[in-house]
Protein backbone atom coordinates (compact mmCIF):
# COMPACT_ATOMS: atom_id res chain seq x y z
CA UNK A 1 0.00 0.00 0.00
CA UNK A 2 3.05 2.70 0.50
CA UNK A 3 4.33 1.95 -2.50
CA UNK A 4 0.63 2.91 -4.01
CA UNK A 5 0.30 5.95 -2.11
CA UNK A 6 3.36 7.34 -3.11
CA UNK A 7 3.17 6.65 -6.62
CA UNK A 8 -0.49 9.02 -6.31
CA UNK A 9 1.44 11.44 -4.03
CA UNK A 10 3.42 11.78 -7.20
CA UNK A 11 0.61 12.54 -9.66
CA UNK A 12 -1.05 14.73 -7.17
CA UNK A 13 2.26 16.33 -6.38
CA UNK A 14 1.46 19.13 -9.60
CA UNK A 15 -1.82 20.01 -8.49
CA UNK A 16 -0.69 20.35 -4.84
CA UNK A 17 1.82 23.34 -5.54
CA UNK A 18 -0.69 24.84 -8.08
CA UNK A 19 -3.76 24.44 -5.48
CA UNK A 20 -1.19 26.02 -2.86
CA UNK A 21 0.04 29.20 -5.23
CA UNK A 22 -3.44 29.79 -5.80
CA UNK A 23 -4.62 29.97 -2.32
CA UNK A 24 -1.46 31.96 -1.50
CA UNK A 25 -1.94 34.47 -3.96
CA UNK A 26 -5.36 35.23 -3.16
CA UNK A 27 -5.36 34.86 0.99
CA UNK A 28 -8.83 35.65 2.92
CA UNK A 29 -8.42 36.88 6.81
CA UNK A 30 -10.06 34.27 9.24
CA UNK A 31 -13.55 33.90 9.14
CA UNK A 32 -13.92 35.30 6.06
CA UNK A 33 -12.84 32.36 3.93
CA UNK A 34 -15.35 32.41 1.07
CA UNK A 35 -13.65 31.90 -2.09
CA UNK A 36 -11.51 30.00 -0.13
CA UNK A 37 -14.54 27.89 0.88
CA UNK A 38 -15.65 27.59 -2.95
CA UNK A 39 -12.55 26.69 -4.15
CA UNK A 40 -12.33 23.85 -1.61
CA UNK A 41 -16.09 22.75 -2.97
CA UNK A 42 -14.95 22.74 -6.56
CA UNK A 43 -11.73 20.45 -6.28
CA UNK A 44 -13.36 18.18 -3.84
CA UNK A 45 -16.30 18.05 -6.63
CA UNK A 46 -14.27 17.50 -9.28
CA UNK A 47 -12.67 14.47 -7.40
CA UNK A 48 -15.52 13.12 -7.34
CA UNK A 49 -17.03 13.92 -3.65
CA UNK A 50 -20.04 15.47 -2.38
CA UNK A 51 -18.71 18.41 0.22
CA UNK A 52 -21.33 20.19 2.81
CA UNK A 53 -20.34 23.71 2.43
CA UNK A 54 -21.26 26.35 4.94
CA UNK A 55 -20.35 24.80 7.92
CA UNK A 56 -19.41 26.75 10.72
CA UNK A 57 -19.76 29.69 7.32
CA UNK A 58 -16.80 29.30 5.81
CA UNK A 59 -16.02 25.35 6.32
CA UNK A 60 -16.10 22.57 4.10
CA UNK A 61 -17.02 18.66 4.72
CA UNK A 62 -16.30 16.00 3.22
CA UNK A 63 -16.93 12.45 3.41
CA UNK A 64 -14.77 9.62 1.36
CA UNK A 65 -16.37 6.03 2.03
CA UNK A 66 -14.58 2.98 1.82
CA UNK A 67 -15.84 -0.58 2.25
CA UNK A 68 -18.02 -0.86 4.97
CA UNK A 69 -17.91 3.16 5.33
CA UNK A 70 -19.83 2.57 9.10
CA UNK A 71 -17.33 0.47 10.59
CA UNK A 72 -14.56 3.36 11.68
CA UNK A 73 -14.04 6.78 10.56
CA UNK A 74 -10.53 9.46 10.87
CA UNK A 75 -10.57 12.76 10.54
CA UNK A 76 -8.10 15.23 8.85
CA UNK A 77 -7.96 18.28 9.63
CA UNK A 78 -6.59 21.69 7.68
CA UNK A 79 -6.87 25.21 8.07
CA UNK A 80 -7.50 27.91 5.47
CA UNK A 81 -7.09 31.36 7.06
CA UNK A 82 -4.68 34.24 6.35
CA UNK A 83 -2.85 37.07 8.34
CA UNK A 84 -3.13 41.07 8.04
CA UNK A 85 0.68 40.81 7.09
CA UNK A 86 2.04 42.06 3.89
CA UNK A 87 4.13 40.22 2.12
CA UNK A 88 7.54 40.84 1.31
CA UNK A 89 8.40 37.74 -0.88
CA UNK A 90 8.54 38.33 -4.55
CA UNK A 91 7.62 35.54 -5.79
CA UNK A 92 4.94 34.80 -9.23
CA UNK A 93 2.52 33.79 -6.45
CA UNK A 94 2.63 36.77 -3.89
CA UNK A 95 -0.39 37.78 -2.62
CA UNK A 96 -2.64 39.67 -4.68
CA UNK A 97 -4.60 41.15 -1.47
CA UNK A 98 -3.26 43.94 0.07
CA UNK A 99 -2.37 43.51 3.65
CA UNK A 100 -3.07 40.09 3.91
CA UNK A 101 -0.75 37.03 4.00
CA UNK A 102 -0.53 33.15 3.70
CA UNK A 103 1.78 33.34 6.31
CA UNK A 104 1.45 30.51 8.16
CA UNK A 105 1.15 27.70 5.56
CA UNK A 106 -2.80 27.38 6.03
CA UNK A 107 -2.76 27.65 2.16
CA UNK A 108 -0.22 24.45 2.17
CA UNK A 109 -2.45 22.46 4.50
CA UNK A 110 -4.92 23.08 2.82
CA UNK A 111 -3.77 22.16 -0.64
CA UNK A 112 -1.95 19.21 0.78
CA UNK A 113 -5.86 17.75 2.25
CA UNK A 114 -7.12 18.25 -1.31
CA UNK A 115 -4.68 16.33 -2.54
CA UNK A 116 -5.12 13.71 0.44
CA UNK A 117 -8.71 13.45 -0.92
CA UNK A 118 -7.53 12.83 -4.46
CA UNK A 119 -5.64 10.17 -3.22
CA UNK A 120 -7.96 8.20 -0.56
CA UNK A 121 -10.55 8.80 -3.30
CA UNK A 122 -8.86 6.78 -5.79
CA UNK A 123 -8.02 3.88 -3.04
CA UNK A 124 -11.66 3.88 -1.95
CA UNK A 125 -12.10 0.16 -2.97
CA UNK A 126 -8.86 -1.01 -0.78
CA UNK A 127 -9.52 0.18 2.31
CA UNK A 128 -12.49 -0.26 5.10
CA UNK A 129 -14.02 2.79 6.69
CA UNK A 130 -14.41 6.43 6.19
CA UNK A 131 -12.30 9.19 6.18
CA UNK A 132 -13.85 12.43 6.79
CA UNK A 133 -11.90 16.00 5.30
CA UNK A 134 -12.51 19.45 7.56
CA UNK A 135 -11.78 22.14 6.00
CA UNK A 136 -12.27 24.91 8.88
CA UNK A 137 -11.69 28.74 9.16
CA UNK A 138 -10.37 30.63 11.10
CA UNK A 139 -7.84 28.92 13.24
CA UNK A 140 -5.74 32.42 13.43
CA UNK A 141 -8.52 33.89 15.86
CA UNK A 142 -10.51 33.96 18.63
CA UNK A 143 -12.49 32.33 19.39
CA UNK A 144 -11.20 29.50 17.01
CA UNK A 145 -12.94 27.74 13.61
CA UNK A 146 -12.26 24.55 15.24
CA UNK A 147 -14.87 25.66 18.11
CA UNK A 148 -17.54 26.60 16.14
CA UNK A 149 -17.04 23.66 13.63
CA UNK A 150 -17.46 21.21 16.38
CA UNK A 151 -20.92 23.53 17.69
CA UNK A 152 -22.18 22.44 14.36
CA UNK A 153 -21.54 19.10 14.55
CA UNK A 154 -18.46 18.06 12.80
CA UNK A 155 -17.49 15.33 15.29
CA UNK A 156 -20.98 13.82 14.98
CA UNK A 157 -22.31 11.66 12.21
CA UNK A 158 -20.36 10.13 11.66
CA UNK A 159 -18.16 10.31 14.61
CA UNK A 160 -14.53 9.93 14.07
CA UNK A 161 -12.16 7.35 16.03
CA UNK A 162 -9.21 9.44 15.41
CA UNK A 163 -8.52 12.80 14.13
CA UNK A 164 -4.90 13.76 13.02
CA UNK A 165 -3.79 17.58 11.98
CA UNK A 166 -1.05 18.55 9.86
CA UNK A 167 1.48 22.28 10.23
CA UNK A 168 4.36 23.23 8.47
CA UNK A 169 7.35 23.99 10.16
CA UNK A 170 10.30 26.32 9.26
CA UNK A 171 12.61 24.95 11.32
CA UNK A 172 12.16 21.29 10.16
CA UNK A 173 14.13 20.59 6.61
CA UNK A 174 11.76 19.92 4.21
CA UNK A 175 9.63 16.51 4.43
CA UNK A 176 10.82 15.64 7.40
CA UNK A 177 7.78 14.64 10.09
CA UNK A 178 8.10 15.75 13.92
CA UNK A 179 5.70 14.27 16.59
CA UNK A 180 5.17 14.84 20.38
CA UNK A 181 2.85 12.58 22.59
CA UNK A 182 0.71 14.18 25.09
CA UNK A 183 1.32 18.00 25.96
CA UNK A 184 2.20 19.94 22.82
CA UNK A 185 1.18 23.43 22.71
CA UNK A 186 0.18 25.48 25.00
CA UNK A 187 -3.68 27.01 25.77
CA UNK A 188 -3.90 31.11 25.36
CA UNK A 189 -5.30 33.46 26.98
CA UNK A 190 -5.78 37.54 25.94
CA UNK A 191 -4.89 39.88 29.49
CA UNK A 192 -6.10 43.72 28.90
CA UNK A 193 -5.51 45.50 32.04
CA UNK A 194 -7.12 49.13 32.68
CA UNK A 195 -4.90 50.88 35.59
CA UNK A 196 -6.23 53.67 36.99
CA UNK A 197 -5.18 57.06 38.85
CA UNK A 198 -5.17 60.68 39.21
CA UNK A 199 -3.33 62.53 36.46
CA UNK A 200 -1.42 65.84 36.45
CA UNK A 201 1.84 67.78 36.38
CA UNK A 202 4.87 65.81 36.59
CA UNK A 203 6.56 68.17 38.98
CA UNK A 204 3.83 67.29 41.97
CA UNK A 205 3.84 63.66 42.50
CA UNK A 206 2.74 64.25 45.72
CA UNK A 207 -0.58 65.55 44.12
CA UNK A 208 -1.22 62.19 41.86
CA UNK A 209 -1.78 58.84 41.91
CA UNK A 210 0.75 57.98 39.45
CA UNK A 211 -0.55 54.88 36.77
CA UNK A 212 2.65 54.28 35.50
CA UNK A 213 4.83 53.36 38.31
CA UNK A 214 1.58 51.34 39.41
CA UNK A 215 1.15 49.98 35.92
CA UNK A 216 5.73 49.37 36.36
CA UNK A 217 4.86 47.35 39.94
CA UNK A 218 1.95 45.53 38.64
CA UNK A 219 4.28 44.12 35.32
CA UNK A 220 7.58 43.49 37.57
CA UNK A 221 4.92 41.97 40.22
CA UNK A 222 3.14 39.50 38.20
CA UNK A 223 5.82 37.88 36.86
CA UNK A 224 5.65 36.29 40.93
CA UNK A 225 2.86 34.33 39.56
CA UNK A 226 5.08 32.45 37.16
CA UNK A 227 8.32 32.17 39.12
CA UNK A 228 6.93 31.86 42.23
CA UNK A 229 3.40 30.08 42.06
CA UNK A 230 3.50 27.70 39.25
CA UNK A 231 5.32 24.76 39.90
CA UNK A 232 8.09 24.25 37.97
CA UNK A 233 7.37 21.13 35.73
CA UNK A 234 4.59 22.98 34.74
CA UNK A 235 5.53 25.26 31.27
CA UNK A 236 3.49 28.63 31.77
CA UNK A 237 4.34 32.33 30.49
CA UNK A 238 3.12 35.11 30.98
CA UNK A 239 4.47 38.27 28.39
CA UNK A 240 3.19 41.49 27.89
CA UNK A 241 3.01 42.94 24.58
CA UNK A 242 1.88 46.36 24.61
CA UNK A 243 1.89 49.20 27.06
CA UNK A 244 0.06 52.86 26.78
CA UNK A 245 0.72 55.63 28.70
CA UNK A 246 0.07 58.19 26.87
CA UNK A 247 1.47 61.31 28.80
CA UNK A 248 4.44 63.63 28.17
CA UNK A 249 7.91 64.45 29.57
CA UNK A 250 6.06 66.00 32.35
CA UNK A 251 2.24 65.41 32.13
CA UNK A 252 1.22 61.92 34.06
CA UNK A 253 -1.68 60.46 32.67
CA UNK A 254 -4.79 59.34 34.42
CA UNK A 255 -4.78 55.74 33.00
CA UNK A 256 -2.38 53.22 31.70
CA UNK A 257 -3.36 50.28 29.52
CA UNK A 258 -2.04 47.31 29.09
CA UNK A 259 -2.05 44.42 26.98
CA UNK A 260 -0.59 40.64 27.32
CA UNK A 261 -0.82 36.85 26.98
CA UNK A 262 -1.16 33.86 29.91
CA UNK A 263 0.01 30.05 28.51
CA UNK A 264 -0.10 27.04 30.14
CA UNK A 265 -0.64 23.52 29.35
CA UNK A 266 -3.13 22.60 32.68
CA UNK A 267 -6.36 23.56 33.05
CA UNK A 268 -6.46 23.59 37.05
CA UNK A 269 -3.25 25.97 36.72
CA UNK A 270 -4.86 28.21 34.05
CA UNK A 271 -8.05 29.37 36.51
CA UNK A 272 -5.89 29.59 39.32
CA UNK A 273 -3.19 31.82 37.03
CA UNK A 274 -6.10 33.71 36.35
CA UNK A 275 -7.37 34.21 39.90
CA UNK A 276 -4.03 35.36 41.13
CA UNK A 277 -3.02 37.73 38.33
CA UNK A 278 -6.44 39.70 38.42
CA UNK A 279 -5.92 39.39 42.13
CA UNK A 280 -2.32 40.51 42.33
CA UNK A 281 -2.78 43.57 39.94
CA UNK A 282 -5.67 44.50 41.85
CA UNK A 283 -3.58 44.31 44.94
CA UNK A 284 -0.87 46.46 43.43
CA UNK A 285 -2.90 49.31 42.44
CA UNK A 286 -5.08 49.17 45.63
CA UNK A 287 -2.04 49.29 47.79
CA UNK A 288 -1.12 52.35 45.71
CA UNK A 289 -3.55 54.46 45.97
CA UNK A 290 -5.48 53.52 42.39
CA UNK A 291 -7.22 50.64 40.71
CA UNK A 292 -7.30 48.11 37.99
CA UNK A 293 -9.40 46.78 35.93
CA UNK A 294 -8.47 43.34 34.76
CA UNK A 295 -10.05 41.76 31.74
CA UNK A 296 -8.93 37.92 30.68
CA UNK A 297 -10.43 36.37 26.95
CA UNK A 298 -10.41 32.92 27.69
CA UNK A 299 -8.72 31.18 23.83
CA UNK A 300 -7.75 28.03 22.82
CA UNK A 301 -6.88 24.91 25.41
CA UNK A 302 -3.71 23.30 25.15
CA UNK A 303 -3.12 21.01 22.96
CA UNK A 304 -2.54 17.33 23.71
CA UNK A 305 -1.40 14.41 21.33
CA UNK A 306 -2.80 11.13 22.34
CA UNK A 307 0.04 9.00 23.32
CA UNK A 308 -0.81 5.89 21.23
CA UNK A 309 -2.49 7.39 18.27
CA UNK A 310 0.66 9.70 18.14
CA UNK A 311 3.03 6.98 18.71
CA UNK A 312 1.04 4.72 16.14
CA UNK A 313 1.41 7.54 13.82
CA UNK A 314 4.78 8.14 13.88
CA UNK A 315 5.57 4.61 13.39
CA UNK A 316 3.38 4.71 10.31
CA UNK A 317 5.42 7.72 8.98
CA UNK A 318 8.48 6.18 10.23
CA UNK A 319 7.63 3.43 7.74
CA UNK A 320 6.48 6.35 5.29
CA UNK A 321 9.75 8.69 5.16
CA UNK A 322 12.41 6.62 6.75
CA UNK A 323 13.77 6.46 10.69
CA UNK A 324 16.14 9.52 9.62
CA UNK A 325 13.18 11.75 8.55
CA UNK A 326 11.14 11.25 11.57
CA UNK A 327 11.78 14.02 14.27
CA UNK A 328 11.00 14.68 18.28
CA UNK A 329 9.32 17.94 18.88
CA UNK A 330 9.56 20.36 21.81
CA UNK A 331 6.98 21.48 24.01
CA UNK A 332 5.80 25.11 22.23
CA UNK A 333 3.90 27.46 24.07
CA UNK A 334 2.13 28.99 20.94
CA UNK A 335 -1.70 28.45 20.35
CA UNK A 336 -3.34 26.49 18.19
CA UNK A 337 -7.18 25.70 18.00
CA UNK A 338 -6.72 22.09 16.33
CA UNK A 339 -6.21 21.67 20.61
CA UNK A 340 -10.14 21.93 20.39
CA UNK A 341 -10.40 18.78 18.96
CA UNK A 342 -7.80 17.24 21.12
CA UNK A 343 -9.90 17.99 24.16
CA UNK A 344 -12.65 15.63 22.83
CA UNK A 345 -11.24 13.03 20.13
CA UNK A 346 -8.00 11.05 19.81
CA UNK A 347 -5.90 13.74 18.48
CA UNK A 348 -2.44 13.82 16.98
CA UNK A 349 -0.94 17.11 15.07
CA UNK A 350 2.35 16.58 13.60
CA UNK A 351 4.64 18.64 11.76
CA UNK A 352 5.62 18.50 7.96
CA UNK A 353 9.00 20.17 7.69
CA UNK A 354 9.06 22.92 5.15
CA UNK A 355 12.61 25.00 5.38
CA UNK A 356 15.44 24.68 3.00
CA UNK A 357 18.67 26.38 4.12
CA UNK A 358 20.20 26.37 0.57
CA UNK A 359 17.24 27.86 -1.47
CA UNK A 360 17.00 30.62 1.94
CA UNK A 361 13.83 29.44 2.89
CA UNK A 362 14.42 30.20 6.41
CA UNK A 363 11.75 32.67 7.95
CA UNK A 364 9.31 31.96 10.60
CA UNK A 365 5.62 31.95 10.50
CA UNK A 366 3.76 34.82 10.97
CA UNK A 367 6.48 37.12 8.94
CA UNK A 368 6.23 39.15 5.76
CA UNK A 369 9.06 36.91 4.46
CA UNK A 370 7.59 33.40 5.13
CA UNK A 371 7.51 30.72 2.55
CA UNK A 372 7.95 26.86 1.96
CA UNK A 373 9.82 24.28 0.54
CA UNK A 374 7.12 23.07 -1.89
CA UNK A 375 8.62 19.98 -2.40
CA UNK A 376 6.71 18.93 1.26
CA UNK A 377 3.32 19.13 -1.31
CA UNK A 378 4.24 15.82 -2.37
CA UNK A 379 5.00 14.33 1.26
CA UNK A 380 2.03 16.03 3.20
CA UNK A 381 -0.79 14.63 0.84
CA UNK A 382 0.65 11.30 0.69
CA UNK A 383 2.04 10.99 4.39
CA UNK A 384 -1.72 11.99 5.36
CA UNK A 385 -3.44 9.52 3.41
CA UNK A 386 -1.03 6.49 4.65
CA UNK A 387 -1.80 8.03 8.26
CA UNK A 388 -5.33 7.23 7.55
CA UNK A 389 -5.36 4.18 6.16
CA UNK A 390 -3.67 3.11 9.07
CA UNK A 391 -5.33 4.47 11.64
CA UNK A 392 -8.37 2.96 10.02
CA UNK A 393 -6.66 -0.29 10.10
CA UNK A 394 -5.99 -0.15 13.78
CA UNK A 395 -8.60 -2.63 15.95
NI1 LIG B 1 -0.89 28.05 11.67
Amino acid sequence: MIDKIKALARTVAADAVANRRHLHANPELSFLEFNTAKFVAKQLTDIGLTPQEGVANTGVVALIEGRNPQSRVVALRADMDALPIREANDVPYKSRVEGVMHACGHDAHTASLIGTAHILYQLRHDFEGSVKLVFQPGEEKIPGGASLMIKEGVLQNPVPVAMLGQHVATNIPVSKIGFREGMYMASTDELYLVVKGKGGHGAMPDTLIDPILIASHIIVGLQQVISRNRKPANPSVLSFGKVIANGVTNVVPNEVYIEGTFRCMDEEWREEGWRRITKMAQGIAEAMGGSCEVEIRKGYPFLKNHPELTRRSRAAATAYVGAQNVVDLDLWLAGEDFAFYSQIVDSCFYRLGTRNEARGITSGVHTPTFDIDEAALETGPGLMAWLALEELRHK
